[in-house]
C-alpha cells in the first residue's frame, strides 16, 4: 500500500531469517478508506458524465443492461480516447438469480485481411501499418454488442436510453485537464491522418466545452433505426466509403456480416471465491485464472502486501501464465483452445514446480507449458450494479489511444486499431510488447486476441465484486492484484483499487513497478535473486473501476485516482 508499509515489508523479508515475527505491523491499524457508498445501484466509469447517465437510466426504471448502453455511448461522447462506436469490447454479467453469461463484441478482421498483410516483401513487419491509418481497423462490434445485450435483458426502449447521450453530445462536455493533455499529445498525428481541419485536430483546452454535433446526429439515427443503422444503413455506408478513400479494406459486406456472440464465461474457484471472467477471444479469464490458481497454494496474507516474497510468487505465476497465453490463445471460432486443461489444478501445480524462492526463473527457460489438446493502455472499463442485483463488468476499447487516429468527421467518432492485437508475425512483439503465435495469426473474419478482463467475483455464493480496467497487457495482472488486495489483505474496494501495482508478462523478462511500489530495499532483495527490474519506467498499471457489495448489502465504488474515474450511485 503506502511506501512505508512496502519498505517495512521488504525490510522484514531481509531480516526474515533473524526474526520472522518482526514482520507483524507495529503500527495501529489506519482507518479504512472507503469509496462512494450507495444503497441501490451504482456505475463506476472513466468519466463522471457517463457514470451519472448510467445511474439516471436506472433511476428511470432501466436495469444494468439499459445502463450499459447509456454508459458505453456516453463514454464514446466524453472519452473518445477509448470510449467508442468504432471499436469493440466484452461484457460479463451475473443476474440477480445467479445466472451468468457474457457477450463478445470484439472486432473482427475484414474479409480481405490475410495472414501477412502487415509484412513487407522480405517478411518484415511494416512499422505502424497495424496501428495507424485505415488498414489498422477491425470491423467494429460495439453497436452490435450493446444492442444485443439490451434487447435480451434490458427493460427500456433504446430511444429513451440514448436520448440523454444525444443531448450530451449536442450540449457538450467540459474538457478535463488530463483530457486536454492527451488531445494535445495526439493533435499532430490526428491532423496528419485526417487533415488539418479535422474536429479533434483543433486546439482543445481544459475547461472548453466540446459539442460533437456529428456524433449527436449519428446517435440519433442509431436510436431511430437500431443497430442496423450502423451495420446496414447510412452510418455504415459512410464509414465504409470514408475508410475506402483512405486505403482501408472494410466492406459493406463485412459490416453486414458482423454479429456479437454470447459466450460461456470462464469460471474458476480461488479459495472460497468463485470468479467469473471473459473467455477467449479474450485471454483475460484464462490468464487471470492461471495466475490466481498458481498462487493459491501460497500463504500470501502472511507474506505481506507487495512484500518481496509476494512480488516474487506473483511474478513467477504471471510469467508462466503469459507464456501460455501467448501460445495457446486466440479466437475459439478458429483455433482449439484447451481452456479446461490450462486451468487444471494439477497442470498449474506442475507449472510452479520450477519456482525457486531464492532465484528468479528466466523467461527464456519458460516456454508454453505442455498441455493435452484433444492480446494500450488505452482501453476503458465500467462496472454496473442495478437495484435488482444484476451485475455487469464491461471493458471496451479502440486499442491504442484514439485507436487508429482515423476520425470520421462526418460521423463523429474514431476508428479502432485493433488489428495490432493479432500477431502480425510470430515472435514479433505488438504495441504492448506481447509476442504472439500461430493461434493469434490474422485470418478473414477472425477475432484478435484480447487481454480485456471484465470480471465478477462471488463470495459465499453471493456477488461480491465487479472489477476491470484498461491497460493493454497489464489488464490481467491489475485485475488479479485488485482481487487479491481485497480478499487476502482485507482492503476496502477503494483501497484495493488505489494500492500500487506491478506487472510481468513473460516477455520482455522484466518486472514493471508503479511509482511508490519499488523502494531500494525491495529492489535490493529482488536484484539479489536475479529479477530483472525495469527501473526506468514507472507507468501507471491499469485504472480500475470496481464495485464491492458490502456485508450490509450496500455498494462501495472503487474509482481509480490514477485517472479521472468516478463512481455515481443512489
Ligand atoms: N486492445 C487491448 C486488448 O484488447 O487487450
Amino acid at each position: 500500500m503506502n511506501k512505508s508499509k512496502i519498505t517495512r515489508s521488504a525490510a522484514c523479508l531481509l531480516g526474515l531469517q533473524l526474526l520472522i515475527f518482526s514482520c507483524q505491523s507495529p503500527e495501529p491499524q489506519q482507518e479504512s478508506k472507503r469509496g462512494l457508498i450507495a444503497e441501490n445501484a451504482m456505475v463506476v466509469s472513466a468519466r463522471e458524465e457517463a457514470s451519472k447517465i448510467g445511474v439516471e437510466i436506472m433511476q428511470k426504471g432501466g436495469n444494468a443492461f439499459d445502463a450499459m448502453m447509456a454508459t458505453e455511448m456516453a463514454l464514446a461522447v466524453t472519452f473518445p480516447f477509448a470510449g467508442n462506436l468504432g471499436g469493440g469490447g466484452f461484457a460479463v454479467f451475473r443476474m440477480a438469480n445467479g445466472e451468468t453469461g457474457s457477450i463478445d463484441y470484439r472486432e473482427k478482421a475484414p474479409g480481405a485481411a490475410h495472414r501477412d498483410m502487415y509484412l513487407d516483401e522480405n517478411g518484415n513487419v511494416i512499422p505502424e501499418l497495424s496501428t495507424k491509418g485505415a488498414l489498422a481497423s477491425g470491423v467494429p462490434g460495439t453497436i452490435a454488442g450493446i444492442f444485443e445485450a439490451q434487447a435480451k435483458y434490458g427493460k427500456l426502449d433504446p430511444k429513451e436510453v440514448l436520448q440523454p447521450v444525444i443531448d450530451l453530445a449536442r450540449n457538450g462536455f467540459v474538457v478535463s485537464p488530463q483530457q486536454a493533455d492527451r488531445l494535445a499529445g495526439i493533435r499532430d498525428v490526428v491532423r496528419e491522418v485526417n487533415g488539418e481541419e479535422t474536429f479533434y485536430g483543433k486546439e482543445w483546452n481544459a475547461g472548453d466545452t466540446i459539442k460533437n454535433l456529428a456524433l449527436a446526429e449519428t446517435l440519433e439515427r442509431i436510436a431511430k433505426n437500431g443497430r442496423d443503422e450502423f451495420y446496414k444503413g447510412e452510418t455504415g455506408h459512410r464509414l465504409v466509403a470514408h475508410l475506402r478513400d483512405m486505403g482501408g479494406i472494410i466492406t459493406e459486406e463485412d459490416l453486414e456480416a458482423y454479429e456479437a456472440v454470447w459466450r460461456e464465461p470462464v469460471i474458476f474457484n480461488y479459495k472460497e471465491l468463485r470468479v467469473i471472467s471473459m473467455a477467449p477471444p479474450s485471454s483475460g479469464g484464462v490468464t487471470i485464472g492461471q495466475i490466481l490458481k498458481m498462487v493459491e497454494p501460497f500463504d500470501l496474507k502472511s507474506m505481506g502486501h507487495n512484500s518481496a516474497e509476494y512480488v516474487q510468487v506473483l511474478t513467477e505465476a504471471m510469467r508462466r501464465a503469459y507464456a501460455d497465453r501467448n501460445y495457446y490463445l486466440g479466437d475459439p471460432d478458429f483455433v482449439d483452445i484447451p481452456v479446461n486443461e490450462l486451468l487444471d489444478r494439477e497442470y498449474l501445480k506442475s507449472r510452479m514446480e520450477s519456482f525457486n524462492p531464492d532465484l528468479a526463473t528466466r523467461s527464456s527457460d519458460i516456454a508454453e507449458g505442455s498441455v493435452l489438446f484433444a492480446e494500450s493502455m488505452e482501453t476503458t472499463h465500467y462496472s454496473i450494479m442495478d437495484s435488482d442485483g444484476n451485475a455487469l463488468a464491461v471493458t471496451t476499447t479502440l486499442n491504442g489511444a484514439y485507436g487508429s487516429k482515423v476520425y470520421l468527421d462526418e460521423l463523429g467518432f474514431f476508428m479502432n486499431n485493433e488489428m495490432d492485437d493479432f500477431s502480425s508475425k510470430a515472435g514479433v512483439p505488438n504495441m504492448f510488447g506481447l509476442i504472439g503465435a500461430e493461434a493469434n495469426s490474422i485470418a478473414p473474419g477472425k477475432r484478435m486476441l484480447s487481454s480485456m478482463t471484465p470480471t465478477l467475483v462471488e463470495r459465499d455464493g453471493k456477488l461480491w465484486m465487479i472489477v476491470g480496467t484498461p491497460g493493454g497487457s497489464t489488464i490481467i495482472t491489475a485485475v488479479a492484484q485488485t482481487i487479491l488486495n481485497a480478499y487476502e489483505f482485507d482492503m476496502t474496494m477503494q483501497e484495493a483499487v488505489e494500492a500500487p501495482r506491478f506487472h510481468h508478462q513473460w516477455l520482455p523478462d522484466q518486472v514493471l513497478f508503479e511509482e511508490n511500489t519499488l523502494d531500494s530495499t525491495l529492489l535490493q532483495i529482488l536484484t539479489a535473486k536475479k529479477y530483472l527490474i525495469n527501473e526506468g519506467r514507472t507507468p501507471i498499471i491499469g485504472s480500475v473501476d470496481a464495485i464491492m457489495v458490502l456485508p450490509d448489502g450496500k455498494l462501495e465504488g472503487g474509482a481509480d485516482p490514477r485517472r479521472e474515474n468516478k463512481a455515481a450511485g443512489y
